[in-house]
């Protein structure tokens, strides 16, 4: 519930605080009808519910990929590990070779969105519901496949607007 009197944040004060707040890093990615390939870099990527497995992710609205993964019903979010800040960066900017894929070797997830190469974990989903909520919607898809692939690498973490590794002692 929004309450009238509340006071309204400065977008600036918004970012840079949120900037303090670390998240860890996905691709999206998902076939179109046609059966091209499609991925975005997202940092709001959430396990939600366990019975039934959900998870989900804040997408903008003005996205212009996911309404082509969408339409598929199907998603596939791959975890980044700490050394990919390139694949961060490429999936987050316009590509000037048409795809964002380029020459990637990509493998087939069990749903058959593509895999990157080097990632630590895999998460497949229907999509299960998508809600706007304010000028992002809410996509929350049903687990339908979920494996980790390299599991002794660092994750990738993103903090203060840079990708840096979630090390942990011991
Ligand atoms: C680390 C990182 C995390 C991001 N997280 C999100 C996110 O959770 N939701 C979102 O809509 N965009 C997020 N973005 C921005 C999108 O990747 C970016 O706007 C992208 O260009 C969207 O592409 P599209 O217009 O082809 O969909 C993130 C970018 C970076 C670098």
């Amino acid at each position: 519930m929004t309450d009238g009197a509340a006071p309204h944040p400065a977008k600036h004060d918004f970012r840079k605080v949120f900037g303090h707040l670390p998240t860890g890093v996905v691709v999206v990615t998902g076939r179109a009808p046609s059966g091209e390939p499609h991925g975005i870099t997202i940092g709001s990527f959430v396990s939600i519910s366990l019975e039934p497995p959900l998870a989900g992710f804040f997408i903008g609205r003005s996205s212009r990929t996911w309404p082509l993964i969408a339409s598929s019903g199907k998603f596939c979010a791959n975890v980044l590990a700490a050394t990919q800040s390139d694949l961060c960066w490429r999936f987050a900017k316009d590509s000037v070779e048409g795809s964002r894929f380029g020459d990637l070797r990509i493998e087939a997830s069990a749903n058959g969105s593509p895999v990157l190469p080097g990632v630590i974990a895999t998460v497949d989903c229907s999509v299960h519901s998508v809600q706007q909520v304010g000028d992002h919607d809410l996509v929350v898809g049903a687990v339908t496949d979920l494996r980790v692939l390299d599991g002794d690498q660092p994750a990738m973490v993103f903090f203060k607007g840079k990708t840096g590794d979630a090390h942990i002692d011991g």
